[in-house]
């Protein structure tokens, strides 16, 4: 695998792979790689000829207040991982590199609707710095198709929709959770619990599988919502939302059968966040 740190030298790679009428697959990432992560590796690679991977951990997509400096870096760890994926070309350009004019004065995309709510309405701003660097990745690699991961359930329905609106020629691809033996979904935040509230976490999970299997057997969803917020604090959590919307994330109706529970909580100062589809009767 080479790791590329460059705009020059990864058009040039690629160009190369072009050329020869490779299928070119994308997994961006923010490195502290894990077996989620690397299950979008696995997944771009049944589906191209080349995978690139790229760890860049985005300033644009964090609040003022939020974890950009704490956030782990384990570049050797993370390439190690990717190698034996059997991933083919790493991208970790630097701030400078991808945002050159500076954060204030960079171009932003904004994706609207879906980008509102739920994770867009506790991290304001977040989702255009998402959908930023993502069109200035599919820019600079040009990928046939790109992998996401479902656990970040709103990020990809903005991706589905950035690719759409700007009319990118990409495949978008999700994947789904990959998960610890207790429920807990895989994260590179988890590296910041203690190890009380590592055992607490995984109520995250068992409360929305409860809160699907009661939904799915028709009782009234305001009042299994109530009872799921009060859970989640019963066992230490702040929530930021629990919601159940429609699978595309527009509004239940009447006539909504396919579903999903969406939450966000903080235990202690880590924020996790976690989904459940369903389908309602
Ligand atoms: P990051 O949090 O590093 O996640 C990179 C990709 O891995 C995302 O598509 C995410 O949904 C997926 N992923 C994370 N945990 C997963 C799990 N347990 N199971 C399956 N997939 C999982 O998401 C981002 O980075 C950034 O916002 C990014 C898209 C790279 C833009 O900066």
């Amino acid at each position: 695998m080479r790791t590329l740190q460059d705009i020059p030298a990864l058009r040039e790679v690629l160009g190369e792979c072009r050329r020869r009428g490779q299928r070119i697959g994308l997994v961006p990432t923010m490195g502290n790689l894990h077996e989620g992560h690397l299950a979008l590796v696995a997944a771009a690679r049944r589906r191209a000829d080349v995978v690139v991977a790229t760890v860049f951990v985005n300033p644009l997509q964090f609040g003022p207040n939020e974890d950009l400096d704490a956030y782990p870096r384990t570049l050797a760890d993370d390439q190690a991982k990717l190698e034996a994926a059997g991933c083919d070309l790493l991208f970790t350009p630097s701030v400078a590199t991808l945002y050159p004019r500076g954060l204030n004065d960079q171009t932003r995309v904004c994706v609207p609707g879906v980008s509102e709510g739920l994770c867009g309405g506790s991290r304001p701003g977040h989702f255009d710095g998402v959908s930023t660097v993502v069109s200035i990745l599919f820019n600079l690699v040009q990928p046939d198709v790109a992998c996401f991961g479902e656990k970040d359930y709103q990020q990809l329905a903005v991706i589905r929709k950035l690719v759409d609106d700007l009319h990118f020629p990409i495949e978008i691809v999700g994947v789904p959770i990959e998960r610890a033996d207790d429920g807990l979904a895989l994260s590179s935040r988890n590296g910041y619990l203690d190890e009380a509230e590592r055992a607490t976490a995984p109520e995250l999970q068992r409360t929305l599988a409860m809160l699907r299997e009661k939904l799915e057997a028709g009782e009234p969803v305001d009042a299994t919502l109530a009872a799921g917020l009060t859970r989640l604090r019963e066992a230490g959590f702040v929530p930021d939302y629990l919601e159940l919307r429609a699978a595309d994330l527009g509004p239940v109706s009447a006539t909504t059968r396919e579903a999903v529970l969406l939450t966000a909580a903080r235990l202690g100062t880590t924020r996790l966040i976690d989904n459940l589809t369903l389908t309602l009767p």
